[in-house]
Formats: structure tokens, C-alpha cells, sequence
């Protein structure tokens, strides 16, 4: 791949990022956000990630990843070049490159300093056919380059049986990981998304019960697919989470961390709801993995 146009300080900056080791992720909680197709100009994102950054000596022991738009990585990861936050994306494709009109590589996305990609969004799922099978391409791509990688499953229905949850999480995640070493735990996390709960059409919220139950049932899946590596992988909740209620999500439910769309639109208010669910988190569950 010829390397575009960049200043030698971007070149030098971009591969420091990359070469990051998995351990230098391995806090204990994990909080992230997806802008999914927000039209943001590229200095509202850069001073998205100072805000951000400067709470950073306030959440001891977390790491951030921010998905903005493609167009944004660049200017987002020299931003967040000198902390702990990784910028990373949407989406790309399986191949490492080829005639794949209007897709993009994981080359290109390191390229701009992405470090992290997300595979199995139920947008990407309902919207745009993406299948078990295509995720678990995509999953590994992303493995091979080195990057770090956000699995996303959940169920269709608020109210769905115990076999009919069991079976939606064993197939999504035994699909997923098919062909993946138990060493890449240390590049996974998983977010649990309830189709249900995302976004302007959610039809409500979980349960704490709810979350608990299916945390149990995805931690059983990943059990399966890696045996005892599986318990490095953090499982984040998304879904309306927001200010004033991540406590059902986080509050003894097993989860690491979370994944937050709308309530994460101002930096400011993401890194409330970060602190806000790091204060139960910290104090009442053993959410930390081990
Ligand atoms: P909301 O937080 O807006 O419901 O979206 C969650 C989500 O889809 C994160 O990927």
C-alpha cells in the first residue's frame, strides 16, 4: 500500500498508536460511543476529544474508544495521540483490498489512526444484510491487522424465552468467533445491545434483571468459543443508556463498561454518565475482570 500524504510528526504519531500492546488496554472498565452518521465538522470532533481527555485523570483504570464517522479518525487520533483513548471505526470490509466499490480497508483505517473497529452493530445487521458469517470475516480481518475489535450482539425482542436468548447469543457469538484463537481475547470486547433498546426507535429499556441474564448468557458463549481466555474480554451494555439511569445497567449485572450513542453526543455528558456509572461500578459489583 503507497502511504498517502502525511507530515512526518502524523507518520511518527499514527505508528506509535499502533504499536500499542493489548496490555496497555487491559484496564478494568471500558466505556465507548458510536456517532453512527453524525455530521460534525472536524473541530467540534477534535475538541470532542480534549473534553474527553481532560476527565481522563478523573477515571482512573478506564480505557474510552470513540467510532465517529470515517472522515474524522484522522483529525480525532492526533488529537487523542498523547492519551488513552482510542479512535476508531464504523465499519470496513473483509478484504485486505480489491474491487469492492465504495468500501473501505482496515490498511486505510490504520492508515488514518484508527485502533479499534466495530463488527455486528444491529444497524449493520437490520439495515445493511450483515450476516453472522460476513461478521466473522470482518472479525478476523481486523485480528490479522492488529486491531482492536467491538463485537456487537443482542436479542430481537424485549420479552424473548431463556432457550430463544441462549440460542441468540451462542449463534451470534459461536459464529463470530469461529476461527478466532483464544489469544485474540485481549483485542475483543463485546457489547451487548439489545435491538430493542438502541437508538430514537427503542421500545424502552432493560431491566437489571434482563441485562444480568443476558450478560450471563453471552459470558457462557464467549466460555464456549475460548474456554478460560474468554474471561479477559470485557462486556459492555448499550441501549438508551443516559444520565440518571445507567445504574439498572451497571449496578451488579456483571457488565465492564459501556456503549452509548445518543447521551454521548456531548462530551461533557459522556463523561458524566462515565463517572456516574464508575461510581457504582467501583464500589457495589465485581464488574473488574480479573
Ligand atoms: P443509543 O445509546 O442512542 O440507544 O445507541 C446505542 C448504540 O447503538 C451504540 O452502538
Amino acid at each position: 500500500m503507497t502511504v498517502s500524504k502525511q507530515t512526518g510528526k502524523e507518520v511518527a504519531t499514527i505508528a506509535r498508536r499502533s504499536k500499542r500492546s493489548p496490555a496497555e488496554f487491559s484496564m478494568k472498565f471500558t466505556f465507548g460511543t458510536n456517532w453512527k452518521m453524525r455530521n460534525l465538522g472536524r473541530d467540534e470532533a477534535r475538541e470532542y476529544v480534549r473534553v474527553v481527555a481532560a476527565s481522563l485523570p478523573r477515571l482512573a483504570n478506564t480505557r474510552i474508544f470513540i467510532l465517529p464517522p470515517v472522515t474524522l479518525i484522522r483529525d480525532m487520533a492526533l488529537e487523542a495521540a498523547e492519551n488513552r483513548i482510542l479512535i476508531g471505526a464504523q465499519n470496513f470490509h473483509w478484504a485486505p483490498e480489491g474491487e469492492f466499490t465504495g468500501e473501505i480497508s482496515t490498511a486505510l483505517l490504520k492508515q488514518e489512526g484508527a485502533a479499534i473497529v466495530m463488527v455486528g452493530h444491529a444497524e449493520r445487521r437490520s439495515l445493511f444484510g450483515e450476516s453472522d458469517q460476513v461478521i466473522n470475516r470482518k472479525l478476523k480481518r481486523a485480528l490479522a491487522d492488529g486491531l482492536q475489535v467491538v463485537l456487537c450482539v443482542g436479542d430481537s425482542e424485549p420479552d424473548l424465552a431463556a432457550a430463544k436468548l441462549q440460542e441468540t447469543f451462542f449463534r451470534q457469538i459461536g459464529i463470530a468467533l469461529d476461527g478466532v484463537a483464544p489469544d485474540a481475547s485481549g483485542k475483543l470486547i463485546v457489547a451487548y445491545e439489545p435491538v430493542w433498546a438502541i437508538g430514537e426507535a427503542a421500545k424502552g429499556a432493560p431491566s437489571g434483571e434482563q441485562v444480568t441474564s443476558c450478560v450471563d448468557l453471552i459470558r457462557r458463549a464467549l466460555q464456549r468459543a475460548f474456554g478460560g481466555a474468554a474471561d479477559e474480554i470485557p462486556v459492555l451494555y448499550g441501549g438508551s443508556v443516559g444520565p440518571g439511569n445507567c445504574r439498572q445497567f451497571v449496578a451488579g449485572t456483571g457488565v465492564n463498561g459501556l456503549f452509548v450513542g445518543r447521551s454521548a453526543r456531548d462530551p461533557h455528558r459522556f463523561v458524566l454518565l462515565i463517572q456516574e456509572a464508575l461510581s457504582v461500578m467501583e464500589k457495589k459489583t465485581p464488574n473488574a475482570p480479573p
